[in-house]
């Protein structure tokens, strides 16, 4: 009986380990090396790419405009809402880190290039500047959106969608704090 246990827990021990996730084995692109798509893998269009790598650049761009204004506050309404710009400033990185995945995966190298800063110097300012950079951004996810389900991409189709709700959140909260200005 005791040996009977030994044996299974050693079973246990030596067998196959478990399969490594999905998520680990989705970005690395090992097939890109072989220059051969497996079957069923999507392709993207370059134009495709390029917008992707625009998102980049513009989510480079707002989160470090949001942090910057983060830092530079001045005066009692500007520290209400400094935590704010920080908390916004993290999202965008996070979005630029999933988009770049997602670039990669499909064969395109992220850009290190954000698009023009503009961090202001009164909170009007940059509240201003940050309405903008968000109605861009909407716009534009909106056009990702149409053009990777035009291209049967549905997972960056997903992505952006996911992306896009957060986007119209940050214009809410932006717009909202400058009009209370
Ligand atoms: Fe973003
Ligand atoms: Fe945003």
């Amino acid at each position: 009986m005791m040996q009977v246990e030994r044996l299974v827990v050693f079973e246990f021990r030596s067998g196959p380990q478990p399969e490594r996730r999905s998520a680990d084995r989705r970005h690395r692109g090992g097939w890109k090396a072989s220059g051969e798509l497996p079957k069923g893998v999507t392709m993207a269009s370059k134009k495709l790419l390029g917008m992707l790598n625009d998102a980049i650049a513009g989510e480079l761009q707002v989160s470090l405009q949001y942090m910057w204004q983060h830092v530079q506050w001045k005066g009692t309404k500007h520290f209400a809402v400094k935590d704010e710009f920080e908390k916004i400033g993290i999202e965008e990185m996070k979005h630029s880190e999933a988009i770049a995945e997602r670039l990669f995966y499909l064969g395109g190298i992220p850009t290190t290039k954000p698009e023009p800063i503009t961090v202001g110097s009164s909170l009007k300012e940059m509240l201003t500047a940050d309405v903008k950079a968000e109605e861009k951004t909407v716009k534009m996810y909106k056009e990702v959106i149409a053009l990777a389900t035009k291209e049967g991409d549905l997972t960056t189709a997903h992505l952006f969608t996911e992306i896009l709700a957060d986007e119209e959140g940050h214009h809410d909260t932006f717009q909202s704090l400058l009009e209370e200005i």
